[in-house]
């Protein structure tokens, strides 16, 4: 695998994939790499012929200094994992590659709705932080296919809307969520929780399935409440519990039991702030249990 820590050298080198007609599938992430992140790459490997991941900490995306500085940083595994799984290049750039002009510069993105439910509104500004430097990434990388989690499902829609912004023809791919034998989605936050933490941050992966097991047409009201009190249960501190449209995250108080729609869930366990989602109805032959 190379590690590349310039843009020119990375561009430079894309380059000449491009022009001996390999495709590229990019794989952005912040590092601290667990098997969620694995998957992308290793989907991205089956389908494309050169896989590029960046591993970068996007001090713009941070609305809260703590996150920021407690991001768990694993590098040295992070390039074992991805030896492992066979990645072509790991961009690796400084703050200065990716933000030339400096991390305050002015661009903003027209989310619209986006930007102002969910983690729009307990995150501010954290979208744009997220459209800055997948604009930058994706300016530099120009993929044929980026790799998304589900996981991040607003992140998701944010970067869709990006793409169309920025008129780049790359294809989104998104891939679902790796979770621990607990229901967990797994996450580079989860190694901040103790043991005893992430086994009742598998509330969210109760309060969700329980969610998708009574959903149904008419008022939803109470089956959030109790989605709610499965959270109180572990000690999570919930900012939201939703079911909104799949389509644009409107969030819904009646279901007329036909709209394709996500339940979602940001919750605290102490202070570590979790997201997870769960499109409705899932069919659950994977978690067994
Ligand atoms: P990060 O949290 O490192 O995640 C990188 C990618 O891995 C995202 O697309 C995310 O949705 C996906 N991912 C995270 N947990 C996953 C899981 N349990 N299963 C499957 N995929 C999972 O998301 C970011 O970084 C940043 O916001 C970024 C897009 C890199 C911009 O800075």
């Amino acid at each position: 695998m190379f590690i590349i820590k310039q843009s020119k050298d990375l561009a430079g080198y894309l380059q000449k994939q491009r022009s001996a007609k390999k495709t590229i599938g990019f794989v952005p992430t912040m590092g601290a790499l667990h098997e969620g992140h694995l998957s992308l790459i290793k989907k991205a490997g089956e389908e494309c012929s050169i896989v590029v991941c960046s591993i970068f900490v996007n001090p713009t995306q941070f609305n809260d200094p703590k996150d920021f500085e407690l991001y768990p940083q694993t590098l040295e595994n992070d390039i074992y994992l991805l030896e492992k799984e066979a990645c072509d290049v790991l961009f690796l750039p400084s703050v200065e590659e990716i933000y030339p002009s400096g991390i305050t510069q002015t661009q903003v993105y027209e989310l619209g709705y986006l930007e102002s439910v969910l983690e729009g509104k307990y995150r501010p500004g954290h979208f744009q932080g997220v459209c800055k430097v997948v604009h930058r990434l994706v300016e530099i990388v120009r993929p044929n296919q980026l790799y998304i989690g589900q996981k991040d499902y607003q992140q998701c829609l944010v970067i869709k809307k990006l793409l169309t912004l920025i008129h780049s023809p790359a294809k989104i791919v998104i891939c679902p969520t790796l979770r621990e034998s607990n229901g967990l989605a797994m996450s580079s936050r989860n190694m901040r929780l103790s043991a005893d933490e992430k086994q009742k941050a598998g509330g969210i992966f109760e309060a969700l399935s329980y969610i998708n097991k009574h959903v149904k047409a008419g008022p939803v009201k109470e089956i959030i409440e109790k989605a709610g009190n499965l959270l109180i249960q572990q000690e999570l501190a919930a900012d939201y519990v939703v079911i909104a449209r799949e389509q644009d995250l409107q969030v819904i108080d009646v279901w007329d039991g036909q709209t394709k729609v996500i339940a979602l869930i940001a919750a605290f366990m102490g202070n570590v702030r979790l997201i997870d989602n769960m499109i409705l109805p899932l069919n659950f032959a994977n978690y067994g249990n």
